[in-house]
């Protein structure tokens, strides 16, 4: 059943490229993004959008935002279902809310989806998991065609929910960037060399006191996401930070047993990024930098591929945290498929 894997979540991490194959086939075409789910009359009146999620899914929102308010131009919010559905929210009728779940049982998620349908708004869902309660609810579905995945962790579902969202921000900003999503979706192909470097490097990355994982724009998401990745399957107190908030207060806590996964995008913020990773450096933290940049300054680095779209970067950089939090996990020798304390869905409150 694992086909040679370790785990399901290795084989799910190498599964990645033929999902998004998957996931944008016939959608991502050569005229632009075509969605046989969604018609442009579905989209008339609104001027917001609300997404709704977990865990997860709610980072993958929340590279929805950067992407919907810069290329489609529609005012959007993310919003961690279990606190939306108590929180008496303004929900206005202009509005389309989304919803984002691989389970589509998670019970969160899908009380905030009723709650939107009761205030009369239209409803979108981006969901894995066919005829399940939130796809059986929602208006519309886009399904993520990630396949079954097992592990508790996720990554390709995340990876089908990032790609889906820029997709749906280029349908609605009726921009092609069709070979761009392809190149995206090339780096996931998950390179021998690169995941030996990464096993090597997870041995050095065990005996902390911590992770910081620091990015800007859609890579302060990435980093959130990279943080629960790990602290999900080795029990490492992992933060996402972006990377500009270090010095309001998280950067007291740098010594040479702080970690840092620093995601150092070249297309965005390069430099500012940059010296918020010099300013780490210089208080003596340990920092692993991931970019296709080569700085000297940190004890490590991990070299993606060079691109000139920052979403191209994502993708790789995706792949590189997924495989570092189950390496350094494995070597803990931790069940990365079955973490304590943790349910593949959250069907309870
Ligand atoms: O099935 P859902 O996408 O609604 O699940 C949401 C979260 O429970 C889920 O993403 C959780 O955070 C994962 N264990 C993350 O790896």
């Amino acid at each position: 059943k694992k086909s040679g894997f370790r785990f399901y979540m290795e084989k799910e991490i190498y599964e990645q490229y033929d999902v998004l194959k998957e996931n944008t086939l016939g959608r991502n075409t050569e005229y632009g993004i075509h969605f046989e789910e969604l018609d442009r009359e579905f989209f008339e009146g609104i001027n917001n959008i609300i997404i709704s999620a977990c865990g997860t899914s709610y980072h993958a929102g929340l590279v929805g935002k950067y992407l919907l308010e810069r290329d489609a131009k529609i005012r959007t919010n993310v919003e961690v279902a279990s606190e939306l559905r108590y929180r008496e929210p303004l929900l206005t009728k202009d509005t389309l809310f989304v919803v984002i779940s691989q389970s589509g049982e998670t019970a969160d998620t899908l009380e905030t989806l009723k709650m939107a349908k009761k205030a009369g708004l239209k409803t979108l869902a981006l969901c894995n998991v066919d005829n399940s309660s939130i796809v059986r609810e929602a208006d519309r579905t886009i399904l993520l065609r990630a396949g079954i995945e097992k592990g508790v962790a996720s990554t390709k579902a995340f990876a089908t929910q990032v790609m889906t969202l820029w997709m749906l921000s280029n349908y609605l900003a009726k921009k092609n960037e069709y070979h761009i999503i392809n190149e995206a979706i090339e780096v996931t192909k998950v390179d021998a060399t690169l995941h030996e470097k990464i096993k090597r490097l997870s041995k050095r990355y065990l005996h902390g006191h911590g992770f910081f994982y620091i990015g800007r724009d859609i890579f302060f998401p990435l980093a959130l996401e990279g943080a629960l990745k790990l602290k999900e399957i080795s029990y490492i107190h992992a933060e996402g930070y972006p990377a500009g908030e270090m010095k309001h207060g998280p950067i007291a806590l740098a010594d040479p047993d702080l970690y840092v996964v620093a995601l150092l995008s070249k297309n965005i913020l390069f430099e500012k990024t940059k010296s918020n990773i010099e300013e780490l450096v210089a208080r003596d933290a340990t920092v692993l930098t991931i970019s296709s940049e080569y700085i000297e300054m940190t004890d490590d680095f991990v070299k993606i591929n060079d691109t000139s779209h920052p979403m191209v970067e994502f993708f790789e950089m995706m792949v590189v945290t997924q495989l570092l939090a189950m390496e350094v996990a494995i070597r803990m020798g931790n069940d990365v498929d079955m973490p304590r304390n943790l349910a593949k869905s959250v069907t309870v409150e």
